[in-house]
């Protein structure tokens, strides 16, 4: 199978063996980014590439936190295109995919410069996720705000801002605190 995102999802999960945070933010962010690239518009093609870039966004952190002890922008952006290329590879991904996927990993912090529906929405979902994670979720998407450009982020991330205080996403699902506010944010 050519363009293998099922495998992909499953062989980087299992690279990050079992590390919690780092599989949820996996799971969410390629969640978001399908959501949000269909309510814009995309094409098949390029909601394939964009998923799949979601998989591998952060895929250089564990080899930067091991081997520098810093996982930093800079570092990723040093080790994000050899490891990603093997996971693609693996899962039999084309040329003109992979070239496009890589160009999603190595900017997706890029947030001023402007490379295509692919990549505001990537950029998009992945600070929403970042403001779930934060416990000053509110205070973070405000900050964020000004890189929103898609009706459908903006309206995730306003949503997000009118939200009562509630604990930070993460601690909600270790909890499983069933309240009306929880809600709000799904
Ligand atoms: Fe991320």
């Amino acid at each position: 199978m050519l363009n293998n995102e099922p495998k992909l999802l499953k062989d980087v999960l299992l690279y990050e063996n079992g590390h919690i945070r780092r599989t949820k933010h996996i799971l969410m962010v390629h969640s978001l980014t399908k959501s949000i690239g269909s309510e814009e518009g995309l094409t098949l093609e390029q909601q394939q590439i964009v998923q799949s870039a979601a998989i591998l966004h952060d895929i250089a952190i564990k080899k930067c936190k091991r081997k520098y002890n810093d996982a930093s922008i800079e570092k990723q952006k040093l080790e994000c295109i050899p490891v990603a290329k093997k996971f693609l590879k693996a899962c039999n991904y084309v040329p003109s995919y992979t070239e496009k996927i890589l160009n999603l990993i190595y900017h997706h912090h890029d947030y001023g410069a402007y490379k295509g529906i692919e990549h505001q929405v990537l950029i998009e979902a992945d600070l929403i996720v970042n403001c779930l994670e934060n416990r000053n979720h509110k205070e973070k998407a405000a900050d964020v705000a000004i890189h929103f450009h898609t009706r459908t982020g903006k309206e995730l991330l306003h949503k997000l801002m009118e939200t009562k205080e509630f604990p930070a996403f993460n601690t909600l699902c270790d909890t499983v605190q069933e309240t009306d506010d929880m809600h709000s944010i799904y």
